[in-house]
This record gives structure tokens, C-alpha cells and sequence, in this order.
């Protein structure tokens, strides 16, 4: 077994490996030379920390073509991002349509709404290979909708929604966008696409470390915040502030990530978002002509050459999918994701339920040669009994 080679990581969708090294290298100087608390104090170091801060709520703001950079919230992963947006903008009676290929990031805290706040849910169809009909939309909206929610990218299958369509689709709801996967990656203009609440979180795409996410919020659309506390500022006041982003991010902050995080979104600026968009279009659509060699294998997602994400999903027969990431990393130094990949829904909505796939995410880094070791593992697995 050839187990001697480096390990070849494949899960870009669970978080992206390697990080560029400006980002390891920021957040070493920045832990080293300042004590990281913003807003608290006067003195030099947190005035620092606040610069760092302000500096990455401007990439950001840049980054999604969001015109006021306070309109940026910093969390600490999209998780929290969607369950503020969730629990703040939906009340008792409140319709919300979304789709069949959500993560449990969203279906979960709608779930839980749908039983404690009477809102009700309209799950949107989707193909069997995960993708969603933006025509069908209108069709479902009526004055009830408050709230569409949309993975924009299928972390199951790689689907992409198509959100310029859907943003001209949405009537008077609002519209809150999953950009999970998508984010660093695809083309993603709060204004030009028309979303009012945009999530994204800092380790995937954007490379930043894990413990960073935030949302943007559309102007002049506010919601109450789910948690409470010191802001550094109007610390006069026993109420929350009222002004923005302060009065969503209560507590002191991950200086440290978000600074990382900054230092990941100017590593694509520098590559250029289109050039790693095209290399991972590139690995995808390499594994996914091997994978159709490959007797035995079905690919469950869009086909190599459509507009997807680089995440692939797959079986292989009766064989367990489970067992196939257990031999990938044990025999072959490959590391995949088995399984639900916390989207049951999404894997209800293509067939592949309670099972799930296994699932390869090639990110910026992965190379040909590595895709080419994989399909090489993958067939040699396949030829054995
Ligand atoms: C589509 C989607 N939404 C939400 C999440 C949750 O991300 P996080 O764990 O960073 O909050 C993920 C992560 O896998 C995802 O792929």
C-alpha cells in the first residue's frame, strides 16, 4: 500500500487545508505584539486591536460590495451568523421558504421555530442532483413570506444556486444567503444579487481560521441580537446599544481570527478569486471524468462542467461509504468526509438518505497529481472485493 507518500487532504469543504502562511504568519505577530481586546481602552494596543478589526470589516464589506462596512457583523462561524438572522427576523406566523439541500445550520433553528413560534416552512424542490428552480419561487411566495433562505453552494453535491435569478424572484420577502461554500470563491454582490442578509463563515473558502464567520445586513434592515453584553461602547447604558455592529457583537472578539482572517482575504486578492475558482473547476471536473471510469461509482451532483462548487459526491455499489473514507485515510494517506455531512436534508432531497456519500472537496491547494492518486485509490478500492 502506498502509505509512505504525504497525506493528500480532501475535505476543503469541512474547512480549507493548507492556510496560506500570511495567515499563520499575522496571527503569530499580532498574539506576540498586542494584547487584542478593542474598544475597551484607551491605550495603544487597543486602539491596535480595533484597527485590526475595522481594517478586516472593510475587506469584507469590499469583498461582498456592501457600500457601509458597520453594516458587518463579526461571529464566530456562519452557524451563529444564520441563528441570529433566524431568530431575529422571524415572528409568530411568519412563512419561510427555503430548500431541500439547507445545512442543519439552517433547518435546525427552523425547526425549532416552526415549534415553539408558529412559523411554518415551504421546502422548494430540488433535482436529483440537488439543484433548485429559481422560476418556481414565485409560485410559493405569498404575503406571509418573510424570510428565503438559500444555500448558495451544496456543501452535499456541490449545486450552485443561481442567486441573481432568485434575487429578482423574491417579491417583499427577504432574502438570507448561505454562502458557506461559495465565499472566496464565486462572485457574491450583496447589491447586485439583492440579499438582505448574507452569511459566510471565515475557515473555509476565505481561509481564515476556524472561530470566524459573520453576516452583512442589507441597509436599513435591523433585527434584535441574540446575545447581550459589553460592547466598549455606551458603556453608560444597562441597555444594549442600538447602533451597528455593536449591538450584535456583545463580548470581547476573536481579535486574533479575524485578523487571520483579513490576512486570508488578501491572499485572494492577491491570487485572484477567479484564478482559484478556475483551478478548483479544474480538480473537480478532472475527478469527476475519472469518477465516470470508474465502474461501480455514482456521482450524486452536477456534472463537470456546469456552474458547481469543486465538493463531489459519491457511492460505490452496496459499499459503505463509511468503510470507503476509513481505507482512503488508512491505506492511502487520503483524508474524505463520509456520511450525512450535516445536511440530512439535503441528502433526503437527492436519494442518498440514511447512508449519505463520500464526499472529496479539493480546495486552492490540491493538485492534479494528488486528484490523479485518488481516482487511483478509488479504483484499486472498487476492483477489490
Ligand atoms: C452550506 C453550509 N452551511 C453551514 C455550514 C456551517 O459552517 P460553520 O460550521 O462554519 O458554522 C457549513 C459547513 O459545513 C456548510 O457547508
Amino acid at each position: 500500500m502506498p502509505d509512505s507518500s504525504p497525506p493528500i487532504y480532501l475535505d476543503n469543504a469541512a474547512t480549507s487545508f493548507p492556510k496560506p502562511p500570511e495567515v499563520g504568519e499575522t496571527m503569530h505577530r499580532l498574539i506576540q505584539e498586542i494584547s487584542l481586546s478593542p474598544g475597551r481602552s484607551a491605550h495603544r494596543f487597543s486602539l491596535a486591536a480595533g484597527r485590526v478589526i475595522f481594517g478586516a470589516r472593510e475587506r469584507i464589506a469590499d469583498f461582498f460590495g456592501c457600500p457601509d462596512s458597520s453594516r458587518v457583523v463579526f461571529t464566530s462561524n456562519v452557524t451563529e451568523a444564520l441563528n441570529v438572522g433566524i431568530f431575529g427576523l422571524l415572528a409568530p406566523g411568519d412563512e419561510v421558504l427555503t430548500t431541500g439541500m439547507e445545512h442543519n445550520s439552517v433547518m435546525r433553528p427552523l425547526r425549532y421555530l416552526e415549534k415553539t413560534r408558529g412559523i411554518s416552512l415551504t421546502i422548494l424542490p430540488t433535482s436529483p442532483t440537488g439543484g433548485i428552480d429559481p422560476d418556481d419561487i414565485p409560485n410559493h411566495l405569498n404575503k406571509k413570506t418573510r424570510l428565503i433562505i438559500i444555500n448558495h453552494v451544496s456543501n452535499v453535491t456541490g449545486a450552485m444556486a443561481d442567486l441573481a435569478a432568485i434575487g429578482k424572484r423574491k417579491g417583499g420577502a427577504l432574502l438570507m444567503v448561505d454562502a458557506a461554500q461559495s465565499a472566496g470563491v464565486f462572485p457574491l454582490d450583496m447589491e447586485a444579487f439583492g440579499i438582505d442578509f448574507l452569511a459566510f463563515t471565515g475557515h473555509k473558502g476565505l481561509f481564515g481560521p476556524t472561530g470566524t464567520g459573520g453576516f452583512l445586513l442589507r441597509q436599513g434592515l435591523m433585527l434584535p441580537p441574540l446575545t447581550m453584553g459589553g460592547t466598549g461602547s455606551n458603556s453608560e447604558l444597562e441597555e444594549q446599544p442600538q447602533m451597528m455592529p455593536d449591538c450584535f457583537e456583545s463580548g470581547t472578539p476573536n481579535t486574533l481570527g479575524i485578523g487571520g482572517l483579513a490576512a486570508g482575504l488578501e491572499f485572494i486578492k492577491k491570487t485572484g478569486r477567479e484564478t482559484i475558482r478556475l483551478h478548483e473547476e479544474r480538480l473537480a471536473g478532472l475527478l469527476l471524468e475519472g469518477l465516470s471510469r470508474i465502474p461501480g461509482v455514482t456521482v450524486h451532483g452536477p456534472p463537470a462542467g456546469t456552474d458547481r462548487g469543486s465538493a463531489v459526491s459519491l457511492t460505490m455499489g452496496g459499499k459503505s461509504v463509511a468503510d470507503l473514507a476509513f481505507l482512503l485515510d488508512r491505506h492511502y494517506g487520503i483524508m474524505a468526509r463520509a456520511g450525512l455531512h450535516c445536511a440530512p436534508a439535503a441528502h433526503r432531497s437527492i436519494s442518498t438518505f440514511p447512508q449519505g456519500t463520500l464526499r472529496l472537496s479539493p480546495g486552492f491547494f490540491n493538485t492534479e497529481a494528488e486528484i490523479q492518486a485518488v481516482l487511483a485509490a478509488l479504483d484499486r478500492i472498487n476492483s477489490e472485493a
